[in-house]
This record gives structure tokens, sequence and C-alpha cells, in this order.
């Protein structure tokens, strides 16, 4: 019994913690866009995503995560035999990816707070990528443990998701390039009339 209680909540973790870091990283997006901004909408705008950020990682990103890990130790008492399988290994090696990016996320949000982030925000959206593919990593080896299948349905499924990573990616360049064309037919606009 305590071991579905464990796994329940161990899920409800998992989804609380990547929703968490799916929009923290989208927020920092936005941060480092709001630089682009002229004051007095840039401090405003800075001040608010910093607001945001500190919230979210506070009240739902790292609760998911704590979470997450202190219901995965309660499954692994409850069932030591798992520590023997090799999948999980495997997992353990990702979700320490997992962990890593989310203390990268936090030093990010000082960085940014300082105003000394040096990354752009075409290479947070690239960033913005990497728990996707930990998740479906992740989720496979629990499901599938030692049988993780290498045919061709397989391979189907990592190539629609990687198709899905790149199109998004090339939606959001198309729609950064036509917001910068827009801006830049505006501002041309006054000169024209003068
Ligand atoms: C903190 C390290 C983690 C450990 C030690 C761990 C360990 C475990 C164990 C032992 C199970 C039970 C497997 C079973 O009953 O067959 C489990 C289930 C599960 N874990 Fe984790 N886990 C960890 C982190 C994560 C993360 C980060 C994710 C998501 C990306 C995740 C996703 C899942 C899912 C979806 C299940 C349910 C699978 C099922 O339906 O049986 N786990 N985990």
């Amino acid at each position: 019994m305590a071991y579905s209680w464990f796994k329940a909540f161990h899920i409800i973790g998992v989804v609380v913690w990547f929703a968490g870091l799916f929009y923290l990283v989208r927020l920092f997006i936005y941060h480092i866009e709001a630089e682009q901004e002229t004051e007095p909408a840039r401090s405003i705008l800075k001040k608010q995503y910093t607001i945001m950020e500190k919230r979210l990682y506070g009240i739902i990103t790292t609760p998911g995560m704590l979470v997450t890990v202190a219901c995965a130790i309660g499954l692994l008492v409850t069932q030591p035999d798992f520590l023997k399988q090799t999948w999980l290994h495997y997992k353990l090696g990702f979700v320490a990816l997992l962990l890593g990016y989310h203390f990268w996320c936090a030093r990010l949000m000082k960085q940014l707070e300082q105003g000394i982030c040096q990354w752009t925000s075409k290479q947070m959206r690239a960033m913005n990528e990497a728990p996707t593919v930990l998740l479906v990593v992740i989720v496979l080896l629990v499901i599938f443990k030692n049988n993780l299948p290498a045919d061709i349905t397989t391979w189907l499924i990592f190539g629609l998701v990687l198709l899905m990573a790149v199109t998004i990616q090339l939606y959001a360049r198309k729609r950064r390039l036509d917001k910068e064309k827009e801006l830049a037919q505006i501002s041309e606009l006054p000169q024209q009339q003068a």
C-alpha cells in the first residue's frame, strides 16, 4: 500500500516539477528579450519577471523536485530490489542531469536579477528543449525497464519527438524574424513621412 502512495505522489511530483521547469525557462526568454525594450518598460518588465521567476522556482519547481525525490526514496526503501536493476542506474544518471539543469536555472535566475546573464534568448529557447528530451528518455526507461525496444517503432517515436522540437524552434524563429521585420518597418515610417 505504501508503495502505491509513494508512486502516486512520485508521478504528481514529476508533473509539478516539469511544469515549473518548462515555464521558468520561458520566463527567462521573456526576461532576456525585455533588454531590447526602451525605458521605463525595460525596468518594469525585468522587475516583474524577477518576481515571477522567484515565486515559480520557490513555490512550484523546487517543491515538485523535492516531492519527486522524496517519494523516489520511499519507493526504493519499500522495494530495495530496484537498486540492483540496470534501468534504474541509467535513470539515476538522467535524473542527475535533470537536477543539474534545475540548479543551473537557479544560477541563471540570480544572474538575470543582477543583469549579468550572458545567454541570448535564442540559446535559451534551445536549452528549453533539454528537459523534454530527459522526460522522454526517463519515462521510456521506467516503462520498458531493461527491455527498452530498439525497433523501428521506437526510432519512429524518437524521430517524431525530434521533429516536434525542431518545428517548435523553427516556428519561434519565424515569429521572431517577422516581429523584427515589423519593428523595422515601423521605425522607418516616421523617416519616410518626414
Ligand atoms: C530521484 C530519482 C528517481 C528515482 C530513484 C526513481 C525511482 C522510481 C521507481 C523505483 C519507480 C517505480 C517503478 C515501478 O513501480 O515499476 C518509479 C516510477 C516512476 N518514475 Fe521515477 N524515479 C526518480 C525520478 C523520476 C523522474 C525525474 C521522473 C520523470 C522524468 C520519473 C518518472 C517516473 C514515472 C512516470 C514512474 C511511474 C512508472 C509506472 O507507471 O510504473 N522518476 N521511479
